[in-house]
């Protein structure tokens, strides 16, 4: 792989992150001014990961923009691959997601996939998967999303309801698509194949269930665009709208580089994770862009365009922009070193997990309301 070349599939991010890029190649458009001030009208105030750029391109938005306005309300769609704990990355959309919640006052989807992690994890049972689902539903739940309005659904748990869309989207997906998209091999297993047929039918399961079209947004990670991708032109094929959706970036990890990985503690904080493990982990393996000496570090000042701990502020814990901007001027003066930058991201860090996991504690007798029960 040459040094700027790059892969991102839901199942590969590998190389530098161009995310101007990945506009052009995903096809996608630009969040721009003229789209911002749209959204704004309805929400009155702009999510700080839509004014920082967190959340940077969409499809078809003005459509969905336009239905609105109409008086035909969307709903929302995400979810999870239930590959291990939960850490702060996956909050990153969730959290945006509530808050599209709020402002627009609609309903929330969420998929688990333990089905597709059991395809894809070599080592990991369905049983385990399935767990993991329901452990990291806890983090959902403790997030606030609206019980009244988000139903969950656990794909091994709700397959009686969703395989029969499944199927008809399967019939309109050819292998040579789905190898070109993914860049699968003939030695896959015949599951992970069929796998974008399930990711596919969230999107289109309420308006099945009420019998007309409802417009449906889905606030995404950009890796996972190509599933949709794939999906676009058989919804319309099936006669149902196709999906709006606004691409997030990916939440880097602790190390130089790359998105946070589930299978890598070193490079994640976990929401279970203790006080102590968030210091630990940030004090040892956080990549700063600190300079090598203290004396240097003053006179030259240090790089919060790739210190992690700054990245994490701006995309996630400093919702305040005088307080980021301060940092950042201060970090790049040299005024700020590297050590209290760290100090001050643990403690953001575990004063949000704190709260977190108060909330996740609660969250365990409320699990049973948000799953899906058919009919
Ligand atoms: N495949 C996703 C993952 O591995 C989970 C997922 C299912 C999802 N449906 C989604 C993510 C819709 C975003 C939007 O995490």
């Amino acid at each position: 792989m040459a040094k700027d070349e790059s892969i991102v599939t839901p199942y590969e991010v590998k190389g530098k992150l161009d995310y101007d890029k990945l506009i052009k190649e995903f096809g996608t458009e630009k969040i721009n001014d003229a789209l911002l001030k749209r959204i704004q009208k309805h929400t009155k105030e702009l999510h700080f990961m839509l004014r920082r750029g967190v959340f940077f391109s969409h499809r078809d938005m003005n459509w969905l923009l336009n239905e609105f306005e109409k008086g035909n309300k969307f709903f929302l769609y995400t979810g999870r691959g239930p590959s291990g704990g939960t850490h702060i990355g996956h909050l990153m959309p969730w959290i945006f997601t509530k808050w599209l919640q709020d402002k627009f006052g609609v309903e929330l989807w969420f998929q688990f996939t333990d089905d597709e992690k059991f395809m894809y994890k070599e080592d990991l049972t369905l049983e385990r998967a399935n767990k993991y689902a329901r452990e990291n539903a806890l983090d959902v739940i403790a997030l606030g999303f609206d019980p009244k309005k988000t139903h969950f659904l656990i794909d091994s748990e709700n397959a009686g309801t969703m395989y029969p869309i499944a199927i008809k989207i399967a019939k309109k997906i050819t292998f040579s698509t789905v190898k070109s998209a993914f860049g699968f091999t003939n030695e896959m297993n015949i599951g992970s194949i069929f796998y974008t047929a399930m990711q596919a039918v969230p999107a289109v399961l309420p308006s099945v269930l009420k019998g007309k079209n409802i417009p449906c947004l889905i606030p995404l990670g950009i890796d996972q665009d190509p599933h949709f991708r794939v999906a676009r032109d058989v919804y319309e094929k099936l006669g149902f709208y196709k999906p709006a959706i606004l691409h997030g970036k990916m939440m880097p990890g602790l190390k130089e580089g790359g998105k946070m990985s589930a299978s890598d503690p070193n490079s994640t904080i976990y929401t279970t994770d203790t006080p102590k493990e968030v210091e630990e982990k940030i004090k040892k393996h956080a990549f700063s862009g600190g300079r090598g000496s203290l004396a240097e570090h003053r006179k030259y000042g240090g790089n919060p365009d790739i210190d992690v701990c700054f990245q994490w502020l701006q995309a996630f814990f400093e919702p305040d922009d005088k307080k980021l901007a301060k940092i950042y001027n201060d970090y790049k003066s040299g005024k700020l070193l590297t050590s209290e930058l760290k100090d001050y991201t643990i403690k953001k860090i575990n004063a949000f997990l704190k709260e977190h996991q108060a909330k996740r504690e609660k969250a365990k007798k409320q699990l049973n309301k948000f799953i899906y029960k058919c009919c």
